[in-house]
């Protein structure tokens, strides 16, 4: 199992934040992503419909004969881990309880912040992760769902984005947070922006860093790592036109971005 990929999925684009840290932590491997650009965005959607659909891109992976599975989007790992896990027979890992993890070691004062869509946040899949590993800490949320379009059209330091972050996160800045949760895949792109809004007093917390770290952990803790003298190949899959894919990603990826191949998931079920 050594020499097959990692598979990673997200509702689109926005899991490139998680595969970029992959890339970096685990040079070695190789990996197969898919956006399922054609039913994006997720966070919008039901718990049930992002159920559905991450079961179907469960099953398209697994026939590509991956080793782990990193479920990058927030939303879809807030709602579908459980149902995932049962479905797989390899470790499935979300970015909710590395986030989570991360937050309550570098929190002084127990009271956190999380921005998420819409999804995420009704959930409370964070609030129940933080609160299962520190019960006294006061978890403060807030859904932040005009940042995804503004990541996706390259809006991150101008000053639509700067009115949107500071309406969005005044509240958080009120109650007094010292940590503070980017939990969905696009906000590491608005860091910069978002450390600016909330000042240095708050420790900002990447799920995507985290979550490659965890990964990381768990190939070397199953002896399913790589040698680290491999260099990892990328396969990108997408479930519409692979053009604005390729023209958000590369920006995401630094321009790394390799071939993209579009697939339609309904060919694929037996
Ligand atoms: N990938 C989603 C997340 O991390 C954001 C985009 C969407 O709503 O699908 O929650």
């Amino acid at each position: 199992m050594t020499w097959q990929s990692i598979g990673i999925f997200d509702s689109g684009v926005g899991g490139l934040t998680v595969l970029r840290e992959i890339m970096r932590v685990l040079p070695q491997e190789d990996t197969l992503y898919f956006g399922d650009t054609a039913r994006v965005p997720y966070g919008t959607k039901s718990p049930e419909t992002v159920t559905r659909y991450a079961g179907e891109i469960g099953s398209f992976l697994l026939k590509r004969d991956i080793k782990l599975l990193v479920v990058a989007c927030n939303t879809a790992s807030a709602v579908a881990l459980p149902s995932l896990k049962r479905q797989m027979s390899i470790p499935v890992v979300g970015v909710i309880e590395p986030g989570a993890r991360r937050a309550v070691e570098v929190t002084h004062s127990g009271r956190i912040g999380v921005i998420g869509t819409a999804g995420t946040i009704r959930s409370s899949a964070y609030t129940r992760a933080i609160k299962r590993l520190q019960p006294e800490a006061v978890v403060y949320t807030r859904a932040c769902p005009l940042f995804v379009p503004l990541v996706e059209e390259g809006w991150i330091d101008n000053q639509v984005a700067r009115l949107t972050a500071q309406n969005y996160l005044q509240e958080l800045k009120e109650a007094g947070i010292d940590t503070l949760v980017l939990g969905c895949t696009h906000y590491p792109l608005l860091k910069a922006l978002i450390a600016e809004v909330m000042g240095a007093d708050v420790t900002l917390v990447d799920s995507a860093e985290e979550t490659a770290r965890t990964v990381a952990a768990i190939l070397a803790e199953k002896q399913l790592q790589r040698p680290a003298s491999e260099k990892g190949n990328h396969h990108y899959y997408v479930s519409d036109i692979p053009a604005g894919f390729v023209r958000v990603g590369n920006r995401f990826l630094g321009g790394r971005l390799g071939d993209v191949f579009q697939v339609n998931l309904e060919d694929e079920t037996d």
